[in-house]
């Protein structure tokens, strides 16, 4: 068993009342290789804002989980190198099992999300309440969710939003005793979170997605004031990375994000904790994309991947100053 204390990383129970109280959100953002994690400590490091560095059990797959552990311990001393420590979070996103959880846990995570969403409510429940019953021995802080996203999330896809439902938060708050909650107020997974014929056409022929659904996010904040709230599916999809991509040889249509004024605005909120992965996605791809077409015979991977975290660093750093807020609160 290895705890996160000793690794130098924190829960994120501290964190969130912070957020919660100045009225800002942490961003969460997902890496599976070192170039995005690189990216993520020092755009953070740069604006002294703390950070969730979230593990998706397919990211687990992908790079191993011992060397993410790892890399994420490397994290640490890497921030206090570049001479700022801030506040590191290990999170494992869309936990879905106790085992999962636990195996995260045991060695080194110091919050996790169980994802019971799916699951009838009293499962969900007694899931949570297994999960946190566990984690809250090791003092690693837990978030749990009610409501469906809709878009894929990892092998599950909903076609439609089930959105939260207001009368069930406090009840599912007290009885698992999670200390954040996901909810679903219209925000989905992955780069295409609407269709165009969901949208209107702005001044600028600009396709505009329908709003996020703020009156369910009061109706949840009134009846469990000051609960940490965390919205999943939050990438804004920057049209100038999908332009770049298209230019260089890529083929992306409608994808359309969250506005970032929505999420400045739930940010201000009791959502203390932001979602972003496929921003990070489009911006290397973009990167990469333009490097290959202008310097075909570039074959170090140094080479694309150096502007690729470039780009990354300056997408991370734009989003903990201008749309979460948390710049300057590490
Ligand atoms: O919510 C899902 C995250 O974007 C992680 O995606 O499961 O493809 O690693 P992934
Ligand atoms: P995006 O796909 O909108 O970046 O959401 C990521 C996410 O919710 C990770 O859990
Ligand atoms: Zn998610």
């Amino acid at each position: 068993m290895v705890s996160y204390k000793e690794l130098g990383l924190v829960n994120s129970r501290e964190l969130f009342k912070k957020a919660v109280d100045g009225g800002y959100a942490i961003p969460a953002f997902n890496f599976n290789n070192m170039e995005q994690l690189q990216a993520i400590i020092s755009a953070c490091v740069e604006t002294k804002s703390p950070v969730i560095l979230q593990v998706s059990s397919g990211a687990r797959k992908y790079a191993n989980q011992t060397l993410l552990r790892y890399m994420a311990q490397g994290a640490v001393q890497y921030a206090k190198e570049l001479g700022y420590e801030i506040p590191i979070v290990l999170h494992l996103d869309h936990g879905d099992s106790f085992e999962l959880c636990k195996d995260c846990i045991e060695s080194g995570f110091s919050s996790v999300m169980i994802d019971g969403s799916h699951l009838p409510y009293e499962e969900n429940i007694a899931l949570t309440k297994r999960v946190v019953e566990y984690a809250h021995q090791h003092d690693v802080t837990v978030e749990g969710e009610l409501g469906v996203l809709a878009g894929i999330e990892d092998d599950v896809e909903a076609e439609h939003h089930t959105y939260t439902e207001p009368d069930e938060v406090v009840d599912f708050v007290t009885r698992t005793g999670v200390d954040s909650l996901a909810i679903s107020i219209g925000t989905s997974h992955g780069a295409f979170k609407f269709t165009p014929e969901q949208c209107t056409r702005n001044e600028e022929g600009v396709l505009v997605p329908p709003p996020l659904r703020f009156d369910i996010l009061e109706e949840i904040e009134k009846r469990i004031p000051g609960f940490p709230i965390v919205l999943h599916g939050s990438s804004s999809v920057p049209q100038q990375y999908v332009k770049t991509i298209n230019q260089y040889g890529g083929k992306l249509s409608d994808s359309i994000g969250i506005p970032e004024e929505q999420l400045r605005k739930a940010a201000k909120s009791a959502v203390c904790k932001i979602n972003i992965d496929s921003d990070g996605r489009l911006a290397m791809t973009a990167a990469v994309r333009e490097v290959f077409a202008n310097k075909p015979a570039e074959f170090d991977p140094r080479k694309y991947l150096g502007p690729a975290r470039e780009e990354l660093k300056k997408l991370y750093m734009h989003k903990t100053e201008s749309v979460l807020g948390s710049a300057g609160k590490g």
